[in-house]
C-alpha cells in the first residue's frame, strides 16, 4: 500500500468512531435509553441481540485466525486432506447453531411483538398522526390539530392511529416506541407512553423524498393537568385579532395561504398544509427543523425552498408591510 493511502487509511480508523461518537448529542435519542413501557420491550430484545451477535463474530474471527496460522507452509493439496475430516463436523454445526440461535431470537421478537400489541387496548387516548412530505399532523378526539409537535400525558398509553397522506413515511420515537411505517390508505397502530414529562425527538424512519431528514418531530410529555388544559387550550378557534395582526389576518385570507392552510374560526380550511390555529404555541415549525419566530416564519414565507428545497410550500410574493402584519398575525396564534 503506497504510504499517502496508508495515512489516509490510518487517518480514517481513528476519525471513524470519534465522528460516530461526536454525532450522539442529547438531542440525539437513542433506542437504548427507554422513556417508556413500549420502548422497553425494544430493549430487552436489543441487548440480547447485540451480545450473541458480537460473541458470534468474535467467534468466527477467531476461527479465521487460527485456520490461518495452522494453514501456514502447508501445500493446497495437505490443506485439503486435512479439512475433509472436518468438513462435516463444521457443516452441521454451523447449521444447526445458526438455526438455534436464529428461531431463539424469532420466538423472542414475536413475544416481545405479542406484549407490545396487547398493551396498546388499555389506551385512553387516541392521537391520529399523518405523515405528509414533509411534515407530521397530530389530531386529537376534541378537534384540536397540530404539527411536528405532539403532546400526550405522561404516565398513561396513547394510542397512535398512523396514516400516510401521500407517500410511506415512517414515526419514530426512539425513547418511547418501536418504529412504525405510516401508510396511504392503511391505518398503522402504535402505543407510546412516557413514564414521566419531558421533551422526546422523533424523526421519519422510512426514505421518502427529498427533505426525508428534515422530517423530525418532537413528543412533548406532560403531567396529565398540564396536558389536560393543553388539549383544551388547542381545540378552540381564533378569537378576533386587533391591530396589525388583524390587518396581518386579511392579507392570509386574501393571498394563496388560504389554499393550504386551516385556521378554524375562519373560512381558511385547506388541509395539504399544517394547521395554523395555534401555530404560535409551536416551538418549530417545517417538519421540527426550524425555530418558530417572527425571522424565520418571514424568511419561510417568502421563499421556502431556500430553507428547504423541494418543500411543497410555494414562495408568497408580499409587499414588506404585507409581510410584517402576516407574521404579527401568525405570532397572534397562541
Ligand atoms: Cu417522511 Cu422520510
Amino acid at each position: 500500500m503506497p504510504g499517502p493511502l496508508r495515512r489516509a487509511c490510518r487517518v480514517a480508523l481513528v476519525a471513524a468512531p470519534l465522528l460516530a461518537i461526536g454525532a450522539c448529542t442529547r438531542d440525539t435519542p437513542s433506542v437504548v435509553d427507554a422513556k417508556g413501557a413500549a420502548e422497553r420491550h425494544v430493549t430487552v430484545l436489543w441487548w440480547p441481540l447485540l451480545w450473541v451477535g458480537t460473541a458470534v463474530f468474535a467467534f468466527v474471527l477467531v476461527m479465521l485466525v487460527a485456520g490461518i496460522v495452522r494453514g501456514r507452509g502447508r501445500s493446497e493439496s495437505e490443506a485439503r486432506q486435512q479439512a475433509r475430516w472436518g468438513e462435516p463436523f463444521i457443516v452441521i454445526g454451523a447449521v444447526v447453531v445458526t438455526g438455534v440461535i436464529l428461531t431463539g431470537f424469532f420466538l423472542f421478537s414475536l413475544k416481545e411483538m405479542r406484549a407490545i400489541a396487547a398493551q396498546g387496548q388499555g389506551a385512553a387516548l387516541t392521537i391520529h398522526v399523518t405523515g405528509h412530505d414533509w411534515w407530521w399532523e397530530a389530531a386529537y378526539p376534541n378537534g384540536a390539530v397540530t404539527a411536528n409537535e405532539i403532546h400526550i400525558p405522561s404516565g398513561e398509553r396513547v394510542r397512535l392511529l398512523l396514516d400516510g397522506a401521500d407517500v410511506i413515511h415512517s414515526f419514530w420515537v426512539p425513547q418511547l416506541a418501536p418504529k412504525r411505517d405510516t401508510i396511504p390508505g392503511k391505518t398503522n397502530l402504535l402505543w407510546i407512553e412516557a413514564d414521566a414529562p419531558g421533551r422526546f425527538r422523533g424523526q421519519c424512519a422510512e426514505y421518502c423524498g427529498l427533505q426525508h431528514a428534515h422530517m423530525g418531530l418532537w413528543v412533548y410529555a406532560q403531567r396529565p393537568d398540564d396536558f389536560a388544559k393543553w388539549m383544551s387550550d388547542q381545540s378552540r378557534p381564533l378569537t378576533a385579532p386587533a391591530g396589525e395582526a388583524a390587518r396581518g389576518m386579511r392579507v392570509f385570507m386574501t393571498s394563496t395561504c388560504v389554499g393550504c392552510h386551516a385556521i378554524r374560526g375562519t373560512p381558511a380550511g385547506g388541509t395539504a398544509g399544517p394547521d395554523l390555529t395555534h401555530v404560535a404555541s409551536r416551538d418549530t415549525i417545517a417538519g421540527a427543523f426550524l425555530p418558530n419566530n417572527a425571522r424565520v416564519l418571514s424568511d419561510w414565507i417568502t421563499d421556502p425552498q431556500d430553507e428547504k428545497p423541494g418543500a411543497v410550500m410555494p414562495p408568497t410574493q408580499l409587499s414588506a408591510a404585507d409581510l410584517r402584519a402576516l407574521v404579527a398575525f401568525l405570532g397572534s396564534l397562541k
